[in-house]
């Protein structure tokens, strides 16, 4: 794409800069969790707890991994011991020491001493490590039982403060709505096969590798982002000056431009006040207008009316409001030291919680007569978006597409040998091919589950519905064999019901599994950690680098035959987490068919559910369905969901200060009969989705 910023351009980039006031704050990712109020002094408290948890392996008697903890100090902020106390952090917050069949500390005091730890290095000027608690994929290492216990319902949640930049469908959609491009950018998705579009260049991407995408800790705004997001903002401020967008924007500036050289005061301040509103949706606060009007001024001495108008727009495109979500919250401090948002914010959550666009007339209303500084508020709001069937929620089925991961089923290469094999045919691939085909089946399924709003979790795993697209033609023949169905049948009376005994719910969708297999085979790794993670809770430390993670090439034995290797002792500890809930899914091959033999045998699905933190899901299974089953009716697992539902919407992992919302979240579900719809409006209507612990002035969460 040649498309960098001219040189007059890169002036209005620094320009812009400061005006986006970058330096002002640092975007969430940039800042540690939430941290619990620091005991004071608690060093004592803590060699205690070393003598108690740590020191029978690394003291005096042994030193396992050449660490002794007896001798450090009392104080992470002595320079000699710093390292120490780092390596110590990262254990203990990954949830690594003391190692699992060992008496283990109490959460509440495990979270105490690394927060205190982490608190002292801050002080000490010494680094932390970087909390992996940030990342949507560590959600699960804040203990489950400590979460839905009494003791938590009576904490008060608040997110910390934030500045996390706005999801790339919103900025689209933003300018898409404000100039003629419907679908404005060029390329969407890069690669040289560029797709026409709209002149703008996507300035961020998602990331798909860690579960959910839209988090606050994963993204920053640097200077790469900064230049397309000039380069982009040039381009609209053309659009918008020169009029022709679609919503007309252009004639709100005409007596500007007709002022003639010398506009006055006034008729600067009225389009710089045209511009917020139309661009921004609001009025110029009395600091604001000053600062854009005297740029417009400025920029009048050196250009043309309207080329100096064209740059004060792109700088109003390119204002924090418009380029990151602002979450400070306003007002008094409460008892808890927790500030509400305010109106302004509540209104764009809401809308951004659901939709891919800004706050509807009824939203932005209600904030402007600041009505929405309540629970209840923010629930009646929700509770009507959510009612009203002409409002698209894209969020919602995205929420589903993140939590199972099947529309990556596309992105898993098989090449034409094994294709063919197989006896599918060459239309399996191609970039709509079968598997995208198949995705838009779950998504399809996934809709209709939705619609009844009962039992969502429940239904969506252990469904035997399953829906096929008629319309694309030549995949609809295979894909009605993929499910085994009648290939002749007429694929009206949607959904159809699937083969019994062979498949429930969306785990079972060759979308799924498809998502979930490797180039030549199932992947019984990756679908276990999923099940584990996903429905269990659990957590499995990461794969060592050091591992050489490779299935011996032994063509005559079945998949479970080869996977004999992970059974060493060391590979285990961390397998025996995820093989045996892989190991059911056997019963379809690696395109999501169900099959009952591999290689000449019977298929071999038999599993175990083990450590789930639910003595009454542990023991064996038979296969998938059976393991599906089990699993569909445990309240633990609907607990699972309910804490992925919640780092959906709010964009963070939970803390041990949100407990109780999760238990009102979980309660409002199950109260309701598992309505998706109650469990939404719950989490937006909560304290940790509406309050916030305010900013320090040096930009640091308090
Ligand atoms: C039952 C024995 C045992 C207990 C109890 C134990 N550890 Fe460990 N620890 C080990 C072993 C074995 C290793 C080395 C292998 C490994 O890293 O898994 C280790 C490694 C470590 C390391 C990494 C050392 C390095 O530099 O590689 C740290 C840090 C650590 N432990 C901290 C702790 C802390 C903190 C506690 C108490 C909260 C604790 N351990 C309790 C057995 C134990
Ligand atoms: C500390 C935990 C841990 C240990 C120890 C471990 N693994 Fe793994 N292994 C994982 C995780 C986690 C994954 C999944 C990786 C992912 O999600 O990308 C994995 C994946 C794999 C895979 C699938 C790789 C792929 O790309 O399909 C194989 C094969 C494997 N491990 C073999 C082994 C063997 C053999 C050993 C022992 C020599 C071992 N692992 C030790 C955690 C571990």
């Amino acid at each position: 794409v040649n498309g960098t910023p001219t040189t007059g351009w890169n002036a209005l980039g620094r320009t812009a800069c400061l005006l986006l006031g970058l330096g002002a704050l640092s975007p969430a990712g940039a800042e540690a969790p939430q941290e619990s109020p620091a005991p004071a002094g608690p060093s004592e408290s803590v060699a205690r707890f070393f003598g108690q948890y740590c020191v029978r392996c690394h003291g005096p008697e042994k030193q396992k991994g050449k660490l002794t903890l007896h001798n450090v100090g009392d104080d992470p902020a002595s320079k000699t011991h710093a390292r120490t106390w780092q390596a110590v952090l990262e254990k203990l917050e990954g949830k690594e020491m003391p190692p699992e069949d060992q008496p283990l500390p109490p959460p509440e005091l495990r979270q105490r001493v690394a927060s205190w730890i982490r608190s002292r290095l801050k002080e000490a000027g010494e680094s932390s490590p970087p909390s992996t608690l940030l990342y949507p994929e560590k959600g699960n290492l804040v203990d489950h039982r400590a979460l839905f216990s009494a003791k938590g319902a009576a904490a008060s949640p608040a997110g910390p403060a934030r500045l996390w930049r706005a999801n790339p469908f919103i900025y689209q959609n933003w300018l898409s709505a404000l100039t003629p491009f419907r679908n404005s950018f060029f390329g969407a998705g890069g690669g040289s096969a560029a797709r026409r579009g709209g002149p703008f260049i996507f300035p961020w991407d998602l990331r798909r590798d860690r579960g959910f995408r839209d988090y606050a800790a994963l993204y920053e705004v640097g200077e790469p982002e900064t230049e397309l997001l000039v380069y982009n903002a040039r381009i609209a401020a053309a659009h918008i000056v020169e009029g022709g967008s679609r919503s007309g924007v252009s004639t709100d500036f005409r007596a500007f431009l007709f002022a003639g050289d010398a506009p006055a005061r006034p008729q600067v301040e009225a389009a710089v006040g045209e511009a917020f509103q139309k661009l921004l949706r609001r009025a110029p606060d009395r600091e604001e207008l000053n600062r854009y009007a005297d740029f417009l001024l400025q920029s009048l001495k050196g250009s043309k009316g309207k080329e100096a108008l064209t740059e004060t727009v792109a700088a109003v495109l390119l204002h924090p409001e418009a380029v990151f979500r602002t979450e400070l919250g306003a007002g008094a401090p409460d008892a808890a030291g927790r500030v509400l948002l305010s109106d302004r914010e509540i209104a764009f959550a809401i809308a951004y919680a659901l939709t891919d666009r800004g706050p509807d007339g009824e939203l932005l209303k209600a904030a402007q007569a600041g009505a929405l500084r309540t629970r209840e508020a923010a629930a009646r709001h929700a509770k009507r978006i959510l009612e009203d069937a002409a409002v698209e929620k894209p969020r919602i089925l995205r929420f589903f597409q993140e939590y199972f991961g099947y529309t990556a089923a596309g992105d898993v290469f098989k090449d034409d040998d094994t294709v063919r094999q197989a006896g599918l045919g060459k239309a399996y691939h191609n970039r709509s091919g079968r598997p995208a085909v198949l995705s838009g089946d779950t998504d399809e399924l996934i809709q209709h589950v939705l619609k009844q709003d009962r039992n969502v979790l429940f239904e969506l795993l252990t469904t035997r519905k399953t829906f096929v697209n008629p319309k694309v033609q030549p995949h609809l023949t295979q894909t009605l064999l993929h499910y085994n169905l009648d290939p002749k049948a007429p694929a009206r009376n949607l959904p159809l019901d699937l083969p019994e005994d062979q498949r429930l719910g969306v785990l079972t969708q060759p979308s799924w599994l498809i998502a979930h297999s490797t180039n030549f085979d199932n992947d019984v790794v990756r679908r276990g950690k999923w099940v584990r993670e996903r429905l269990l809770g659990g957590t499995v430390p990461d794969l060592p680098i050091t591992v050489d993670a490779k299935l011996p090439d032994e063509p005559g034995k079945s998949l479970r035959e080869r996977m004999q290797v992970t059974r060493q002792p060391y590979c285990w500890q961390c397998h025996q987490k995820m093989d045996p809930l892989g190991l059911p899914f056997e019963m379809f091959d690696h395109f999501g068919r169900y099959r009952t033999a591999e290689l000449g045998k019977p298929v071999d699905a038999t599993g175990v559910v083990e450590g789930s933190g639910d003595p009454k899901l542990d023991g064996p299974v038979r296969n998938a369905l059976d393991l599906i089953r089990k699993l569909a009716a445990s309240e633990h697992v609907e607990q699972v969901f309910v804490r992925h539902a919640f780092r959906y919407w709010m964009g963070r992992n939970e803390t041990l200060e949100d407990a109780a919302t999760l238990i009102e979240a979980h309660r409002a579900y199950r109260s309701s009969g598992g309505s998706m719809k109650a469990l939404i409006v719950s989490l937006l209507a909560s304290d940790s989705f509406l309050y916030r612990v305010p900013v320090r002035a040096e930009g640091k969460p308090r």
